[in-house]
């Protein structure tokens, strides 16, 4: 998808929305400037929905973006946090029923639930979990209609809204062509890319919320189902694709015809052959490309540190001490295999087999090697870190891109030359260095394309083209961003020192 897009502060909202009826769609307002521009030399627009048209409204987080507002120095960045913070909430609540305890959060211009992007749409939002019940009862929702996702199709990463929201599934043109075993049904299931990131990204929100809630009965039967067939996934997707005698092992498979995204996959659908390493296999990397290696580095990563938080939350409720024990089995054999397997001289790879074959190279999204240190998995300090990093945001990295204006990690998903704004946010998670940090941020301040929202990719060579005008995932990691910012290095965005937690 690339969109050209208007001039810098021309405000042409001529939508005037009374009710959610007649809410203009956010795709289509994204994509333009709706005035009332900030101070600032970028002059950015305000990009909030009228209040009749926001799809869930919290006082705590207003008063989050309220305080962050009188502190932030640059009034341009004060106006891109609160356009960015409150975007999950202001747009993507497609369905919520508190009584049934379901919730359909779409990722913003598609309209599925994603689990990895839910994960991270409502990430930005933990500190406030505990102070805000109606915030935490549709996070709980969230949850418990996953749950009911992954109990039934823990192979796949995006679904259709629940039967009871009475929403129409959307046909997804380019899994129309998809045959995939195990088979799915798609009025439930609107892609079924096996992503083991997504399966993370599960656990992480459910980790969240009880950290925050410590409310045992988000561990209903479903959830605990849901759970257990994470296990099965790891059981299967961590075996050798040969046994001893050479029979072909294969729990999933995915083959596209002409017309799916991406095409054929070879090997029966069964990509690249792996053999045992103690990590998790995957078939298709959290850009939805298909992997190049099983052994995705990061997002192993992640599963690792996911595993672990599922094992402590457990342990605190008292519940499923077999299930405890499995994560933490698991949690300890993963990291172990990724130094083992994916480190060689101190350079992280993204992908290996097992076999002795390694892929250095970063792509763009999260898991990414570059957000290991926000993903939990070691120290922003760590020696193997900082060496990899330097190569990842260098030519040593195959997809990292630099034109006059904007540079960054990208991906085969869109291209090599149109880097995320994402792998910047990534990079600032990763370093102290102040001047790192303000380079990394003003990299993505600059480059909004004058609509003060984040957006997936832009292009190195006309920082006017873009993809995704309404990606609400990357809006939430930014402000996330920020949100560390002001308790990590308050001097570098604040008028004064004083760090600030929301919710405190
Ligand atoms: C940059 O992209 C925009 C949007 O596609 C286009 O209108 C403009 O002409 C391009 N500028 C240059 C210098 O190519
Ligand atoms: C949010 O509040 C506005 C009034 O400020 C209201 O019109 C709107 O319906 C509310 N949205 C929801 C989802 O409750
Ligand atoms: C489900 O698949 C059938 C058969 O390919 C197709 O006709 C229909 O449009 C699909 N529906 C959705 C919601 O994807
Ligand atoms: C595809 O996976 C199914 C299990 O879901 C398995 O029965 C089948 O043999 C696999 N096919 C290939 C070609 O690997
Ligand atoms: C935990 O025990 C239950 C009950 O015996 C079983 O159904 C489940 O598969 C076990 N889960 C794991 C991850 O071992
Ligand atoms: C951002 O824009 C300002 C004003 O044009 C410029 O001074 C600064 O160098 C830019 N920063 C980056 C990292 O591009």
């Amino acid at each position: 998808m690339k969109l050209g897009l208007g001039v810098t502060g021309i405000a042409i909202s001529l939508v005037v929305a009374t009710a959610q009826g007649d809410c203009p769609d956010y795709t289509t307002y994204a994509q333009s400037p709706q005035g009332n521009p900030s101070s600032g030399p970028l002059g950015l627009p305000y990009m909030r929905p009228d209040p009749a048209c926001r799809t869930f409204n919290s006082t705590s987080v207003e008063k989050v973006i309220l305080d962050m507002k009188s502190r932030l120095k640059d009034p341009d960045i004060a106006r891109l946090f609160e356009n960015t913070f409150p975007n999950t909430l202001d747009t993507t609540v497609k369905y919520y029923n508190e009584g049934e305890n379901l919730a359909f959060i779409i990722t913003g211009d598609i309209t599925a639930q994603w689990l990895r992007d839910t994960g991270n749409q409502f990430a930005h939002y933990h500190n406030l979990l505990s102070i805000d019940a109606d915030l935490a009862n549709l996070v709980k929702a969230v949850i418990n209609n996953e749950a009911r996702y992954v109990s039934q199709y823990p192979y796949c990463g995006a679904f259709q809204p629940p039967p009871e929201s009475g929403l129409e599934p959307s046909v997804n043109d380019w899994a129309l062509g998809v045959v995939v075993n195990p088979p799915v049904n798609n009025q439930t299931v609107f892609e079924c890319k096996y992503e083991v990131d997504s399966l993370c990204g599960f656990i992480k929100l459910s980790s969240s919320y009880y950290e925050a809630t410590k409310d045992v009965t988000m561990m209903n039967a479903e959830w605990l189902a849901a759970i257990n067939q994470i296990f099965r996934v790891i059981n299967e997707q961590s075996q050798a694709s040969f046994d001893a005698n050479w029979n072909f092992v294969s729990y999933y498979n995915w083959t596209g015809l002409p017309g799916s995204l991406p095409g054929a996959v070879n090997n029966g659908g069964n990509g690249e052959p792996k053999g045992y390493t103690g990590m998790v296999g995957t078939h298709h990397r959290p850009s939805d490309d298909l992997s190049t290696f099983a052994f995705l580095t990061p997002a192993n990563a992640m599963l690792s540190v996911e595993l672990n938080n599922l094992a402590t939350i457990l342990d605190h409720a008292g519940v499923a001490p077999n299930i405890s024990f499995q994560a933490k089995h698991w949690s300890k054999t993963i990291e172990q295999a990724i130094w083992e397997h994916a480190v060689v001289d101190g350079i992280f790879a993204y992908e290996t087999n097992g076999l002795g074959s390694r892929y250095v190279m970063d792509d763009a999204n999260v898991p990414s090697l570059l957000s290991l240190p926000y993903l939990g998995f070691l120290d922003m300090n760590h020696p193997d870190y900082v060496r990899t990093k330097k190569m990842l945001m260098s030519r040593g990295n195959p997809y990292y891109a630099k034109g006059r204006d904007f540079s960054g990690i990208g991906g085969p998903h869109i291209d090599v030359w149109n880097p995320w704004p994402m792998s910047q946010v990534s990079n600032i998670f990763g370093t102290n260095d102040d001047e790192e940090i303000l380079t990394s941020l003003y990299t993505i301040v600059n480059n909004t394309g004058g609509l003060g929202l984040i957006h997936e990719s832009i292009d190195i060579y006309n920082v006017s083209r873009y993809t995704r005008p309404w990606f609400a995932w990357a809006n939430s990691y930014f402000s996330e961003m920020l949100l560390d910012l002001a308790q990590r290095k308050p001097h570098l965005i604040f008028t004064d020192s004083k760090p600030y937690t929301p919710g405190q």
